[in-house]
């Protein structure tokens, strides 16, 4: 059976609509990092930092998964339904919810996600969809601790145990719109390298990290995701 391991960032969901991070005109050129993306942020000053959220929060149902999500999406049917032996993983950097909407299940969202809330008081993991403020209470606890399950910058991603066993027994590596300036992501590709996975990156332009891999493919996600997945469809790769 052959492993594969795919890491997505914000480029895998530009083409709906959703700003990348560092790209001209990207979300760190519109806002401050330390002030939304940081936990002393969050302490200087919640209501900034929530409304950031509560923005995106909004905005994420007027877009859609595309060509590139769903490609993933019908990888994994295929390998549900036995067409091909293979295992997949996502691991995905972005915080929206297009991989799951597109009917992706085997999909760990290493930086948190924007439909749910942390309760830092009872440490309750609560699925939201609306604004949250400083006042808005834990349906948990009651008590008006909840922050964004995001996770920022000097903060520990989740499912990496989980991430690093898949990474050191795969046999692909593929990396799908990611800049690779941040770690631990931009790191798996080494990772995956050490235990002789073969490595591609598929990226609009090359990424920091370009060298590290054996293959790097530019050009939009919508074109080249759904490419690379008939390969693997036909067993090309
Ligand atoms: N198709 C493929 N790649 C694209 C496309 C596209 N249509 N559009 C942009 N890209 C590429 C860009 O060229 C860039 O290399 O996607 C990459 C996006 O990089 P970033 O904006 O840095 O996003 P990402 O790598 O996901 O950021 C990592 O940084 O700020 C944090 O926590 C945030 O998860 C995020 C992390």
């Amino acid at each position: 059976m052959k492993k594969i391991v795919i890491l997505t960032g914000a480029g895998v969901s530009k083409e709906s609509g959703l700003d990348t991070f560092r790209d001209a005109n990207g979300i760190w050129a519109k806002y401050s990092m330390e002030e939304v993306c940081t936990p002393e942020g969050f302490k200087k000053n919640p209501e900034k930092l929530q409304e950031f959220y509560n923005k995106l929060r909004k905005d994420l149902p007027k877009v859609q998964a595309n060509a590139a999500h769903i490609a993933l999406a019908a990888l994994e049917k295929s390998i549900e339904q036995k067409e091909i032996d293979v295992e997949l993983l996502i691991v995905t950097q972005n915080i929206d919810d297009l991989h799951e909407r597109a009917g992706s299940q085997n999909l760990y969202h290493m930086h948190g996600e924007l439909y749910k809330l942390w309760c830092t008081a009872c440490d309750a993991k609560i699925e939201w969809h609306q604004d949250c403020t400083i006042h808005t209470p834990c349906s948990h606890c009651g008590q008006h601790k909840l922050r964004p399950d995001i996770v920022w910058f000097g903060e520990m991603p989740y499912y990496m145990d989980e991430i690093q066993e898949a990474l050191l027994s795969c046999d692909l590596f593929v990396s799908i719109g990611t800049s690779g300036v941040v770690y631990p992501a931009a790191g798996f590709v080494q990772l995956a390298s050490s235990a002789k996975a073969k490595t591609i990156e598929l990226n609009l332009e090359p990424s920091a990290g370009t060298s590290r891999f054996n293959e790097s493919r530019l050009g939009p996600a919508t074109q080249l995701v759904p490419e690379f997945v008939q390969q693997v469809l036909k067993g090309e790769i």
